[in-house]
């Protein structure tokens, strides 16, 4: 059987959960070599072995993305590993459910941290080592192209990847890498459940909430990971510099 990502080796930053778990998963099916980048190694390592269950191939490696030694470390797994790299998603993310009042400093610069410093750092150590081009893939969100309530850091950090989306598209298309960012709605995820505890909001209530969209639901982790896929592959061979927005209709 061939897959669109037959030969090709892929990093996932946030591998362990969510999002990040089922485009790692997908990647795998689609013939892609995958290095699981995570801060929590236990799930890391439960995603690589899932993907060895299916007949992939995957190593998992434990990072704080915000950290640059971590992210030169998971590029270089690549490419030690599986000889080379051409996909690279920069999923991991945390959110903080606060205004300005409610949010610390300390919070605040976590949040961009790793939302937005990860971005940066992992494509200065990523473009050098795609030596035969290749396609990023940012996680924006709906908050980066909106406002929301109550989530201050969280808002200004999803504009500022979705920006860094398009300089970095312009920078590096003549050297052959596209580069996107998917921009998902309320996905049903561990996060959206840290965002209703964070809220001290019923989970119930907060589901039926981020339902509140023309599609009646809110989406899965495998919808977005389609939408990841199709950026990172062939299919998307002329697609650069692009938000696209997965959301249910939420933002129309
Ligand atoms: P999740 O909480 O299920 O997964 C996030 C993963 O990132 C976790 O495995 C976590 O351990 C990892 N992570 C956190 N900090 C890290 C760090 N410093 N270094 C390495 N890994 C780290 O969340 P979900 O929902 O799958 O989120 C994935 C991305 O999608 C995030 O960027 C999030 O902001 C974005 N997003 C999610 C939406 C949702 O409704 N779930 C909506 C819009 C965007």
């Amino acid at each position: 059987m061939t897959g669109s990502l037959d030969g090709k080796v892929s990093i996932v930053t946030g591998g362990a959960s969510g999002i990040g778990r089922a485009t790692a998963l997908m990647f795998a099916r689609e013939g892609a070599a995958v290095v699981v980048a995570d801060i929590d190694a236990t799930g890391a390592a439960r995603t690589a072995e899932e993907i060895a269950a299916q007949g992939g191939r995957s190593i998992a490696v434990t990072a704080d993305v915000s950290a640059e030694a971590d992210c030169v470390t998971v590029v270089e797994t690549a490419v030690s590993t599986f000889g080379g790299l051409h996909v690279l998603f920069n999923n991991a993310g945390i959110i903080r459910r606060a205004d300005a009042i409610g949010t610390s400093v300390e919070e605040w610069d976590r949040v961009m941290a790793v939302n937005v410093r990860s971005v940066f750092l992992m494509c200065k150590h990523a473009v050098p080592a795609m030596t035969s081009g290749g396609s990023i893939v940012n996680t924006g969100s709906g908050w980066g192209l909106k406002g929301g309530g109550n989530a201050i850091s969280y808002c200004a950090s999803k504009a500022a990847v979705v920006n860094m989306t398009r300089a970095l598209a312009i920078d590096h298309a003549a050297a052959g890498i596209r580069v996107n960012s998917v921009n998902p709605g309320d996905t049903d995820t561990p996060m959206l459940r840290e965002e209703a505890r964070q809220l001290a909001e019923d989970w119930s209530a907060f589901a039926a909430d981020a339902a509140d969209r023309p599609m009646g639901r809110s989406g899965t982790p495998d919808e977005i990971a389609k939408a990841v896929l199709f950026l990172a592959g062939d299919a998307a061979s002329y697609v650069t510099g692009t938000a696209l927005v997965v959301d249910g209709g939420g933002l129309a």
